[in-house]
């Protein structure tokens, strides 16, 4: 089929969510992908933080490849070996004592949220139900985590929404304060908003929402599915602010292309789930967990002391373009307020120019495998520079 004809059937039998960028790619190696006409594309994007490893990279396609030769899915009924591997390293990387395997990022997510609310169930009672969320988060789009996702543009059509939810400011504390009650049994966010448009959150907020955590027995959740696994440089984006979350949720870059996301327990939540209360047909199975201990054999203190020596090159190259207000993220999690173009005519440009790159609010984000080498960077951050001037 030629890019037009599969386009064509695309349009016709897929259900139109996605605002599809004008591109059938068909083949990819490392940062480089290759659309059905033979064009090639530096890539920014990484599937949207999901290709770690970049495409196909060797060692990723032979865990996968072996796996699904070997074992490719048993029911969560029985045990296997993969998961064990990938559950200890995880562990390991975060110092959180139990996972839970999930599908997807609001998968993850949804775990956190009933996970939380147990919690305190089991320890206070029935009421103690409220989740405080930010302002510009995203946490997914499934019912309850559209409604935890602070932002009035997802949650048209798709009421009732799932009760006990409330929205603070991202970055106020005083929202924070006033918001907090003695219903509120967690406090979910992203350390750096993704979707919300590559916002970090202020260290002093984040200092006072786990002060606050701290003294009333609220559980930290973060969500770290677009920022964890090494996309900010560290294995987690709270290791940044030096807070310990007693739930984290994973995603995205944990099977480096594979559909996996996990919740990490702490200390105080690793035995609120038990058998009977929680579960996922896929979550977990011997392919996916193959990926993702692949994966996170990869993240060695070197591998993300390279993450973050590559977000500076990229900062310092982006800050110097006359077109670029600031840059935001941290590590490989970047976002770039522009003067004067709009976001939406950079990524055209880009596309046409051979580079993919994401938005998020009104920035460009990018989202680099965190394996890029030096030679597609320059290759990547050439086309940017004269798209953005
Ligand atoms: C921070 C965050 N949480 C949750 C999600 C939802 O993940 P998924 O699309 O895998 O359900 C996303 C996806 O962009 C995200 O960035």
């Amino acid at each position: 089929m030629n890019a037009q004809e599969i386009k064509q059937l695309d349009q016709a039998h897929v259900a139109g969510t996605y605002g599809r960028y004008d591109a059938v790619l068909v083949s990819g190696s490392g940062a480089r992908v290759t659309d059905a006409e033979g064009k090639v594309y530096i890539d920014f994007t990484a599937g949207i933080g999901v290709n770690s490893l970049g495409f196909c990279e060797p060692g990723w396609v032979g865990a996968v490849t072996e796996q699904a030769a070997r074992l490719q899915h048993v029911s969560n009924l029985f045990y296997t070996e993969p998961g064990v591997h990938a559950a200890k390293k995880l562990l390991a990387l975060t110092g959180m004592q139990k996972v839970f395997f999930a599908n997807s990022g609001a998968e993850a997510n949804e775990g956190a949220i009933k996970a939380a609310r147990k919690y305190s169930y089991d320890k206070y009672g029935e009421g103690r139900s409220r989740i405080i969320t930010l302002t510009d988060s995203f946490h997914g789009r499934t019912i309850a985590t559209v409604t935890a996702t602070g932002q009035d543009k997802f949650h048209r059509y798709f009421g009732p929404f799932v009760q006990d939810f409330v929205y603070v400011a991202a970055g106020s504390t005083e929202d924070l304060l006033a918001k907090i009650d003695e219903k509120t049994c967690a406090i979910l966010l992203e350390f750096v908003q993704g979707e919300g448009g590559v916002n970090n959150l202020a260290p002093a907020f984040v200092e006072a929402v786990a002060q606050q955590c701290a003294q009333k027995d609220i559980l930290l959740v973060a969500d770290e599915v677009q920022t964890g696994v090494g996309r900010t440089g560290r294995f987690m984006a709270y290791e940044h602010y030096g807070v310990k979350p007693d739930i984290a949720t994973v995603a995205k870059g944990l099977g480096g292309g594979v559909p996996i996301g996990g919740v990490l327990f702490g200390e105080k939540t690793a035995a609120v789930l038990g058998a009977g209360d929680h579960g996922s047909t896929f979550g977990g199975n011997p392919l996916v967990c193959a990926a993702a201990d692949y994966v996170l054999s990869q993240m060695t203190p070197p591998f993300l002391a390279d993450v973050e020596k590559k977000g500076a090159y990229f900062r310092e190259k982006l800050t110097a373009m006359p077109g670029v207000a600031d840059v935001s993220g941290l590590g490989l999690m970047i976002g770039i307020r522009l003067k004067e173009k709009t976001n939406k005519e950079v990524v055209d440009a880009c596309l046409a120019e051979g580079l993919l790159v994401l938005t998020a609010g009104k920035k460009v984000r990018l989202l680099p495998p965190l394996n890029i080498t030096q030679e597609e960077i320059d290759a990547g951050l050439a086309i940017l520079s004269a798209v953005i001037g």
